[in-house]
């Protein structure tokens, strides 16, 4: 065995060369990782062997380019480099997948000649969730394999795909034993040398994309089919150029055109915000004083109190990894409707052909529906989702206290509510935490993770890893009015709605925000919830309240027709002139100045006020970091990712222009504007929120 460098051996195992990439955590195409492989290629073609074995220690093959070297000084050998010493060896390459190949780690065993994987392996072109484009060749290699539409799926969607289904669309060409990928991958390339078998470059293949040419319309119709997902993307419609590339010109002139639009994504905004964003998702699991070490609860069962609209989404996450559920409300109707949505909910998943029927019945069936609490004495966690009221929820779980066996984690739902006084409700508040679920709660990526004064940290790395294991995406919060996420939503309603008080409209208000990238705006929001909750006809203000006299008119939102908008019998809401007539009412009432609004200057008396409450929240020790509020924005409230989140936002915005603006607005007002002592620290100290990640 030869060490070429510190990450990189080749052996000769009699006529096989084998190099093997050791780069932990996941070989990443680092500037070591890259010399060595040139180096290894170098010498296994000149080495006494008949054929070259590619294969990664560890648990994956390459995961793609070192995303953390994007940005930053270049060094070492390019990757187009050593993908020409792979693809021009005089001798068969195998890359040999174990794990994940993705992006740049695909794009090289796409040089290789043939590739092996086992059973388990993915492979996948992901850039595209960095709001990059495949810039190894990958553009141009898999539209030459699969044709250009299948191509633009697998690109955009930038899934892992399974071993199996990349065999049978030849992105693989053998598989391997699970378990013996070496072996295997070396009687493969022993057995390409006994049958004389080409050196395969997939450059050369022409099929595809002569067939592609002569359907030009197919580029114009995947633009329209995904426009809606696509709105705001920059990724999405370079590498659509890219494969219109592969398709019309020469492979080395296809390979360039990457290259510039590669370059032009990488060294853009939207990019840097989504590799932000990467890291940043990794970082939420880390807690300074939760160290990875510590213990958890084994969580085998879950009790959820309340099959409303989150107690159904909240069991569906549980029975969808397996975990069996009992669910207990107060009485049968509230039960069986509870219990129909998630039917409703499986079958529909069923029927678009996401699982089989039988599967929709194997978790349906492990859902106990209950009308009593006492059918919790031996679940391991319960998660309490009964109406948001205080003396309710002390009573629940004054009721847990009694049943639960010792050590269950008893948690709530709350969005507002103060969970130490929640757990005083309890003889064991250190068992008692919040796990905040966004709704739909069965399709939002986040949870938010309340920790409360007496929580022990045993409990919080349980909710965090239960949080893992059900697929979400968990942010630790600590106890105040709303906790992250409502607490900064809370802000920029406020904000909208004196707005509104100024004689905006609300359509205005809310295309300014989606404009922006949000998927709708504070008061189509409002209308899908319904503006009547929180509101009581005793406590009504119509005179001086907007929503309030829109609730009076029985304008509730979609659910009667109107709301801020107007709504047809298919719930497509347009603007509505009851509306503008109030609007315009109530700001003359209220002395209001005409005053037209930009989209610019509402985004930013939107945006503003909640980083303003970011600020306070981090100062407060609510969240851990800068990069905690962003995830929870961009997975509970669909922030747009290519925006980074509203902290990340505020240090492209400046520091020390957001506080002379938040002054400017603070004189034209009131003191809700004031800018958070942090801000005003953060100008001094010349600091940015980076620098608190
Ligand atoms: N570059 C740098 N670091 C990476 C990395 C990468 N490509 N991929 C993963 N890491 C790091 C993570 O940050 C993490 O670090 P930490 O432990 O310090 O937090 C560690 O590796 C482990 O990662 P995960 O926690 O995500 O581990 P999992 O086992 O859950 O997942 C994975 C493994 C599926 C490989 C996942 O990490 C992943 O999806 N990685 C990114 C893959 C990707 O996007 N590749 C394309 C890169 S862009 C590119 O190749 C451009 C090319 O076309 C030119
Ligand atoms: P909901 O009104 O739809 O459902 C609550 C359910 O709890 C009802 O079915 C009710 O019958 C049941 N219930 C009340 N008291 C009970 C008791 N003592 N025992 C058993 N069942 C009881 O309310 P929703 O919207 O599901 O909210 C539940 C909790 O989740 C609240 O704390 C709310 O703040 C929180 N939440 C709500 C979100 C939303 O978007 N609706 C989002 C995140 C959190």
């Amino acid at each position: 065995m030869t060490a070429i460098n510190e990450v990189t051996d080749l052996t000769l195992d009699g006529d096989v060369a084998v190099i093997t990439l050791d780069s932990p955590p996941v070989n990443a195409l680092s500037a070591v990782v890259r010399d060595g492989l040139y180096d290894a290629f170098e010498q296994a073609i000149v080495s006494d062997a008949a054929s070259i074995v590619l294969i990664c220690a560890g648990r994956t093959f390459i995961a793609g380019a070192d995303i953390s070297e994007f940005g930053g000084k270049r060094a070492g050998k390019e990757l187009p480099e050593v993908q020409a010493m792979i693809e021009g060896s005089t001798k068969p390459v195998v890359a040999a997948i174990h794990g994940t190949a993705l992006g740049g780690g695909l794009e090289v065993a796409l040089c290789a000649h043939y590739r092996i994987a086992v059973p388990s392996a993915k492979c996948g072109l992901p850039e595209v969730n960095l709001g990059l484009l495949p810039g190894a060749g990958g553009t141009q290699r898999l539209p030459r394999i699969v044709g250009a539409q299948k191509a633009l799926e697998f690109m955009t969607q930038g899934t892992h795909v399974p071993a199996a289904a990349c065999l049978e669309m030849g992105l693989v060409d053998e598989l391997a034993g699970e378990g013996n990928l070496l072996d295997d991958a070396k009687a493969f390339a022993r057995r390409i040398v006994a049958e004389g078998r080409p050196l395969a470059k997939i450059r050369d293949l022409t099929d595809n994309v002569d067939a592609d040419r002569s359907n030009p319309g197919l580029f114009d119709d995947f633009r329209k089919a995904n426009a809606r997902k696509f709105r705001g993307y920059a990724a999405p419609e370079s590498i659509i150029q890219c494969v219109e590339g592969a398709v019309n010109l020469p492979f080395d002139e296809g390979l360039a055109n990457e290259r510039r639009l590669f370059t032009e994504l990488v060294s853009g905004q939207q990019s840097a915000a989504m590799r932000y964003v990467f890291f940043a998702e990794r970082q939420v699991w880390k807690i300074p004083d939760v160290p990875k070490d510590t213990p958890v609860v084994p969580v085998n069962s879950v009790g959820i109190i309340g099959a409303g609209t989150m107690g159904g989404g909240i069991a569906m996450n549980f029975l969808n990894a397996g975990i069996p559920v009992t669910i207990v409300e107060m009485k049968q109707e509230a039960l069986d409707r509870g219990l129909g949505v998630v039917r409703t909910n499986y079958e529909r998943s069923a029927k678009r052909g996401r699982f089989s029927m039988e599967e929709a019945e194997r978790r349906m069936a492990m859902l106990t529906p209950s009308l009593d609490m006492n059918d919790l004495a031996e679940v391991d966690m319960v998660i309490e989702a009964v109406f948001e009221n205080m003396d309710i929820k002390k009573d629940v779980f004054g009721k847990l206290d009694g049943i639960c066996k010792p050590g269950a984690v008893l948690a709530t739902n709350t969005s507002y509510l103060n969970i130490d006084e929640i757990a005083s409700a309890t003889s064991r508040p250190e068992s008692v935490i919040g796990m905040h679920f966004f709704s739909p709660a069965n399709v939002m990526k986040l949870l938010e993770v309340v920790r409360a004064e007496k929580t022990s940290i045993e409990v919080i790395n349980t909710a965090m890893q239960i949080g893992k294991r059900i697929g979400k995406i968990a942010v630790l919060a600590r106890v105040c009015d709303g906790f992250i996420g409502n607490r900064m939503l809370a802000q920029r309603r406020d904000s909208a709605n004196a707005m509104l008080d100024e004689g905006a409209m609300p359509w205005d208000v809310d295309k300014a925000l989606f404009d922006f990238g949000f998927a709708m705006g504070p008061f189509q929001m409002s209308d899908l919830a319904g503006l009547d909750i929180g509101w009581s006809k005793e406590t009504s203000q119509p005179d001086i309240r907007l929503r309030d006299a829109l609730c009076e008119l029985d304008r509730r939102g979609q659910k009667t027709g109107a709301g801020y908008y107007d709504y047809d019998e298919n719930r497509v809401g347009s603007p509505s002139d009851v509306v503008a007539g109030l609007v315009a009412e109530f700001a003359a009432k209220g002395g209001a100045e005409a005053h037209e609004f930009t989209s610019d200057e509402i985004v930013e008396r939107l945006v503003l006020p909640m980083i303003n409450e970011g600020a306070k929240i981090l100062d407060e020790g609510i969240a851990i970091r800068p990069s905690d509020i962003d995830i929870t924005w961009i997975n509970g409230y669909n922030w747009p990712k290519y925006r980074g989140g509203p902290m990340w936002y505020a240090d492209r915005y400046g520091i020390p222009e957001l506080v002379a603006q938040l002054e400017v607005l603070q004189a034209r007002h009131g003191d809700r504007w004031e800018p958070a002592a942090m801000l005003k620290r953060m100008v001094d100290e010349g600091k940015t929120f980076a620098d608190f990640n």
